[in-house]
């Protein structure tokens, strides 16, 4: 079992996946990326994640080098190589190396560079009692639909979890909570989900989508609108979904306890769902 690393269509050990100095991913964060989970080995909703790659490539005029069956190709061999019991891929696509100029030209030759990491999933005590969130204005640019490697408002938001000893950062934008920093927010009052509609503030969830039709199945209602702060801490449940998160309860936000301060009845009954969904 190794970290695998694959850079212009070869695999290579990590610590010698190098990219140019020069390349724009690195001196612009002109490129796109993908986080892409497995479950008992196999990549989950790889074609939604390889859709939503296409997306935000064709939004930034990005060449994708690879069809859905080349890059299910590599990302099946990067995990067969791994050979992690669960494994984290991310690929991404940059838009090539070229001298210094905020224009870009046409022809440049994508970087395209992806790493198979050991994934290891959020403990199950966790799961079960919750996790606490705090709030922070959403800093981020207007097309936060497209899944750039610009991410230096999430890093500064996730560096205040880091400090503030929580779990999530949920963005607030206009008084509106749009979604968290690396996770799709849900919340849930008078048995209604409610998360906020896709557009150019969120992310496009992979795990939003999955585990909204499993609402839908479940017969539980759903509105696609924000909320507000005020709205978030009078929540009766409140729940983060993602590739890395899952389906995780949040009990406690700026301090404030939500709800009864235990994962809620249908927070926990889309949690279920969901993994057996993946299971
Ligand atoms: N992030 N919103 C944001 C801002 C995200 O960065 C992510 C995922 C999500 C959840 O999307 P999905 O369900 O498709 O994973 C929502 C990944 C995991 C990351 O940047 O590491």
């Amino acid at each position: 079992m190794s970290n695998v690393a694959f850079i212009n269509g070869a695999f290579v050990p990590l610590a010698e996946a190098k990219v140019s100095i020069e390349d724009r991913g690195f001196q612009f964060g002109d490129g796109v990326y993908e986080v892409i989970r497995t479950y008992k080995g196999r990549p989950f909703a790889l074609e939604a994640h390889l859709v939503r790659l296409d997306r935000s490539a064709t939004a930034l005029d990005l060449t994708q080098p690879y069809s859905h069956a080349e890059w299910t190709d590599h990302i099946l061999e990067g995990i067969r190589r791994a050979a992690f019991p669960e494994a984290k891929i991310y690929i991404q696509l940059s838009r090539g190396v070229a001298p210094r100029d905020h224009a870009y030209s046409t022809e440049l030759t994508p970087t395209v560079a992806m790493t198979v990491r050991e994934f290891h999933p959020l403990d199950r005590s966790v799961q079960a009692a919750g996790v606490d969130a705090l709030t922070t204005e959403d800093i981020r640019w207007g097309r936060c639909d497209i899944k750039s490697v610009n991410l230096l408002a999430n890093v500064l938001a996730r560096q205040q979890v880091k400090q503030a000893q929580v779990f999530e950062a949920i963005l607030v934008r206009a008084g509106l909570v749009t979604e968290g920093a690396v996770s799709t927010v849900m919340v849930v009052q008078g048995g209604t989900v409610m998360t906020a509609p896709e557009g150019p503030h969120i992310l496009s969830g992979v795990t939003r989508a999955v585990v909204l039709d499993l609402a839908r199945s479940e017969g539980i209602p759903i509105q696609e609108r924000c909320v507000s702060r005020q709205d978030l801490y009078g929540a009766d449940e409140v729940f983060l979904t993602g590739t890395t998160v899952e389906v995780v309860a949040v009990v406690r936000i700026d301090g404030k306890v939500i709800g009864d301060g235990r994962p809620g009845p249908i927070t926990q009954q889309l949690a279920a769902g969901f993994t057996k969904q993946v299971g």
